[in-house]
């Protein structure tokens, strides 16, 4: 188990990592996300053991291994670049971590054929990098870090080098090998589809802080800040900016500019009155019979995917994307009126924190 507790990290005067606790339990597949320069990477670095930690604790299994080196912390790492050793064959890449520890020969060879098989590299074993995919080499990393047996193993956006269908066959090849071997994995994505479909566990990180951590539908459900459910979620749940007011006991009031008036439920009084924002997936807007819908706008965009349609509705100040049957026969221009699920809205206050969570 991993605790990340308070841990801040400067780079000079500037903060990059701002107090952040973590917890990913034993055997989980945590994934870290975030945007751009959130500080992934230098999470996953601090815990590896290449960067030092400024402020906090970092404790692994109960122990404290802040000044921890890290060939003793039982830490194995991959990193996008493979960086394999172009001379070597297959074989002499994966086992080089024990040739260096001087283990007999038959057994790395043992060790090496064993963690061949896991990867389906078997036949590659003689080959030089050169003469293998970007798939086997990306294998081929993880072979040379699985062979030291690390309870913990750490990748850093593994998969970003890999065309698309690649990236989908190794996302899954990743969670078979996790199951088998039962080792913790952080794994480190810009990308919410790999966290949504590999984590136990995700963390996102934003600005150095983390804006939320849980299980993939928590957070996709319950999200406890604009950033995570628009940053959740593909396409993006549409955020809406309102007017709150109260009229009667356990609702809240809500108009839009767009001509969009709704009323929510709102039991304990937590919406304050004013400005707020309406978070609405584009599967929660429904489209409905003329007349009867909350609002009507203007069909601009038409995106086909075969079992499911997008449309963008509206002005191209307040786009709003609507889920529709694959074979709906709306093209632009058309105007459509919408329904809103009211049980599936989401409100925030104007700095973006949740006031009002999805009702399940
Ligand atoms: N050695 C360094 N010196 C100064 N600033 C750094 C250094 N390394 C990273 N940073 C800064 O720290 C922040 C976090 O960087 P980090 O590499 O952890 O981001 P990331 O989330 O991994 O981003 P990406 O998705 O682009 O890999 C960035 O703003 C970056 O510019
Ligand atoms: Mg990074």
């Amino acid at each position: 188990m991993i605790n990340v507790r308070n841990v801040r990290k400067f780079y000079g005067a500037l903060e990059v990592i701002k107090g952040v606790d973590i917890t990913v339990e034993d055997g989980e597949f945590a994934v870290f996300v975030g945007p751009s320069g959130c500080g992934k990477s230098t999470l996953l670095r601090m815990i590896a053991g290449l960067e030092g930690i400024d402020e906090g604790d970092l404790v692994l299994n109960g122990q404290r291994i802040n000044d921890v080196p890290p060939d003793k912390r039982g830490i194995a790492m991959v990193f996008q670049s493979y960086a394999l050793y172009p001379h070597m064959t297959v074989a002499e890449n994966i086992g080089f971590s024990l040739s260096l520890k001087k283990v007999p020969e038959t057994e790395i060879k043992k060790q090496v054929d064993g963690v061949a098989e896991i990867l389906q590299l078997t036949d590659y074993l003689n080959r030089k990098p050169a003469a293998l995919s970007g798939g086997q080499r990306q294998r081929v990393a993880i072979g040379r870090a699985i062979i030291k047996k690390p309870s913990l193993i750490l990748f850093d956006e593994p998969l970003s080098n890999l065309d698309s269908a690649l990236r989908v066959q190794m996302r899954a090849e990743l969670q078979r090998l996790h199951r088998e071997l039962k080792a913790t994995v952080v794994y480190v994505t810009h990308d919410q589809v790999e966290a949504m479909t590999m984590a136990d566990r995700i963390v996102v990180l934003n600005k150095g802080v983390v804006a939320q951590q849980g299980a993939p539908m928590e957070l996709y459900h319950q999200p406890e800040n604009e950033f995570v459910a628009t940053f959740i979620g593909s396409p993006k749940m549409n955020v809406l900016p309102m007017t709150a007011t109260r009229r009667d006991a356990g609702k809240v009031h809500l108009e839009s500019p767009l001509g969009l008036a709704i009323d929510l439920s709102d039991a304990n009084g937590s919406v304050p009155q004013g400005e707020a924002k309406l978070g609405i997936r584009p599967e929660h807007l429904k489209l409905a019979p003329q007349g009867q819908g909350d609002f009507v706008a203007e069909v601009v965009i038409v995106e086909r995917l075969g079992v499911e349609t997008y449309l963008t509705v509206g002005s191209q100040q307040q786009p709003i994307v609507v889920r529709a049957e694959g074979d709906v026969t709306i093209r632009p221009g058309d105007r459509v009126s919408l329904t809103a699920e009211r049980a599936a809205c989401h409100l925030f206050d104007p700095a973006g924190r949740v006031v009002r969570s999805a009702q399940a």
